[in-house]
């Protein structure tokens, strides 16, 4: 199955999941970068900002379009418990031209009881559908310095 991994990764671990994922699938990959930089303590709590807020921040465009693809998976870290503010915008821009959705999250908490199911929800909520395919990766608490 044709298969895009879109990412969004500040400190690097969901770049190495997303990464990983790609060679497991066969799948394409594809980063969502923005201009301003998220670093330091400030970047830290503007990003839990955004993301409690749901905000969609500002993003480049993709160097893929999910309509040339037939499964989409969207890869995040998770913010202060939702979706990241960089993940939420390309599904907010591109969400209508995703065919079959995934989700894989990277978080610090460890898994065996909470691998966020609330986030995945949200990411289904933004495009109104459901994901097929949903991993999540537990990786180390990293801030961008
Ligand atoms: C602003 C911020 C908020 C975070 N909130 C959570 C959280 O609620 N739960 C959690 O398990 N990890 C949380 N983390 C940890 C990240 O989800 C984890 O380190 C993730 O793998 C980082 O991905 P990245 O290296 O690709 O940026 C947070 C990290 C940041 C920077």
């Amino acid at each position: 199955m044709k298969t895009l991994i879109v990412y969004y990764s500040n400190s690097g671990n969901t770049k190495k999941a997303a990464e990983a994922l790609a060679v497991e699938l066969g799948a394409e990959l594809a980063e969502i970068r923005e201009d301003r930089p998220r670093k330091g303590l400030s970047g830290f709590l503007r990003s839990g900002f955004e993301a409690a807020t749901k905000k969609a921040t500002r993003i480049r465009p993709l160097g893929a379009k999910p309509e040339d693809f037939e499964r989409t998976i969207v890869a995040s870290p998770v913010w202060a418990g939702h979706l990241s503010s960089p993940v939420r915008a390309f599904l907010c821009d591109q969400g209508t031209h995703i065919a079959e959705f995934g989700v894989l999250l990277t978080h610090a908490a460890p898994s065996a009881k909470n691998d966020y199911p609330t986030v995945v929800a949200e990411a289904e909520k933004l495009i109104g559908k459901k994901s097929v395919f949903t991993r999540s990766v537990v990786g180390p608490f990293s801030m961008k310095k």
